[in-house]
């Protein structure tokens, strides 16, 4: 029988057996008893296999020119998955001091760490630089300053790169679009910041410029942002070769390649996405008369975001009946916009699966909701479910590893869930669900 659990879209141990959904060969009805609900369950050997998929595809369709697949911690981050990273070869994009923290308690390597960020505190900028990350991505001319001067203090020549805003429309929610010219990141090309940058960067003896780098957005399904922002970027890399006679070793093209929540997203295969990197790459490299520079990308959803699997028990059911007569029929689970803010920020689409049992009823058009006092704390919009669902229920909401637990918040005192790492049969803790106690444990008494 053909799975109804589609592949493109469910991690990749997800199974349906005897009625109930298991991940890792762990059943979710188990999990839920054990672990509670809401919980994120995390495939292990799918994300392992992704991280690696992610490398190899860079490495094959560049080769010699292939640099750093950067694991983008904002996705997800924990010290495990800091060691799967680091053990899949990979390399981390930090971007707070937060996440630079998990990796340090993780002992990533620090020459495989960037460092990202439109206002990199002076303590994170020390920080990265006590610990001897890798690269820093200069954001602003202050930052080039203040990073010099930091660098210059520890005795340290800091390599850097500088983000560039290549000013092209990567098709996605223009909350998570990164590179046309109104936005705060980078330096734009278009309005000539860019070159001003290198030349600031130049003046800077502990500073050395490896190269440049373009984060487009997220989210993205469409090749041609990539294409555009590899042309952008290989033309400033040919300028920097005509005045200077010499080339900057390396490009950093970003992440941002897309998902699929839904049966109607068409994500890249690492590999599709390679080739066609590798390719606009070759052919503005060729049309500029320059070497290819080594090729770094920063998957962060790509790796993470399919990895791992929401779910929720089901709490109340209710007809409500519209200003135009009709009913809607809304599902009410324990968990919502506290663990999964994307709907109600970029109205993000998700699936959603009657997880413990199968059943024949016929299906009807359902609202699942969340528990917080908000009309807005919607899971999905519209889905055909069966419309037997009753307390007691569960659901589980594929997909759901990139930007859940990483963005999951307190709104209305709710604790945020842990994460459940699965594999072959066995469950663990990988971050344990909050307290009560640790919400107040942040509350500090006057005597
Ligand atoms: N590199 C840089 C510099 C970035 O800013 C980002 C994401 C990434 C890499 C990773 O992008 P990815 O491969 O994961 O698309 N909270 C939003 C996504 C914001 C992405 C911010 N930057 C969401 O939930 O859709």
């Amino acid at each position: 029988m053909k799975s109804e659990l589609n592949p493109k879209i469910w991690s990749r141990t997800a199974r349906r057996e005897d009625g109930v959904i298991s991940i890792g060969g762990c059943s979710i009805v188990q999990l839920a008893e054990k672990f509670g609900t809401p919980a994120f369950i995390l495939d292990e050997s799918d994300f392992k296999a992704r991280a690696t998929q992610w490398r190899t595809a860079l490495h094959e369709h560049f080769g010699d020119k292939a640099g750093s697949a950067y694991y983008a911690a904002k996705a997800f981050i924990s010290r495990d998955i800091a060691k799967w990273v680091s053990e899949a070869g990979l390399g981390l994009d930090v971007c707070t001091g937060g996440e630079l923290a998990v990796a340090i308690a993780a002992e990533f390597p620090p020459a495989r760490i960037e460092l990202h960020g439109n206002n990199k505190s002076e303590n994170e900028i020390s920080e990265a630089i006590d610990y001897r990350v890798g690269t820093i991505v200069l954001d602003s001319l202050q930052e080039i300053d203040r990073v010099a001067r930091i660098a210059h203090s520890k005795g340290v020549v800091q390599n850097v790169m500088l983000r560039l805003t290549p000013g092209v429309d990567a098709h996605t929610h223009e909350a998570i679009s990164t590179a046309h010219e109104d936005v705060k990141f980078g330096f734009s090309i278009a309005s000539g910041a860019a070159w001003d940058a290198i030349l600031a960067t130049m003046r800077h003896e502990t500073l050395k410029l490896k190269g440049v780098h373009a984060h487009i957005g997220s989210q993205i399904f469409v090749a041609e942002g990539f294409k555009e922002a590899s042309n952008r970027l290989v033309e400033i890399l040919a300028r920097y070769k005509s005045e200077f006679g010499v080339e900057l070793p390396e490009l950093d093209l970003g992440g941002g390649y897309g998902i699929a929540y839904t049966e109607s997203d068409n994500p890249f295969s690492a590999d599709s996405a390679m080739q066609s990197l590798s390719q606009a790459v070759r052919e503005a490299c060729a049309k500029n008369s320059i070497d290819i520079p080594s090729i770094s990308i920063e998957p962060g959803r790509a790796i993470v975001g399919p990895t791992m699997t929401t779910i929720y028990e089901v709490g109340t059911t209710k007809e409500v009946r519209l200003e135009d007569g009709s009913t809607r029929w809304y599902i009410s689970v324990d968990g919502g916009m506290s663990d999964n803010i994307r709907p109600g920020l970029y109205d993000a689409e998700y699936s959603i699966t009657l997880a413990n049992r199968v059943s024949n009823a016929e299906l009807r058009k359902s609202r699942i909701v969340g528990k917080h006092c908000e009309t807005g704390d919607i899971v999905i919009k519209d889905v055909q479910l069966p419309s037997d669902i009753a307390p007691g229920d569960l659901l589980a909401v594929p997909a759901t590893g990139a930007y859940g637990r990483s963005m999951a918040n307190n709104y209305n005192h709710m604790v945020r869930p842990p994460v459940i790492s699965v594999l072959n049969n066995e469950a663990r803790i990988m971050i344990r669900r909050e307290t009560y106690a640790d919400l107040l444990a942040l509350e500090v008494d006057d005597d």
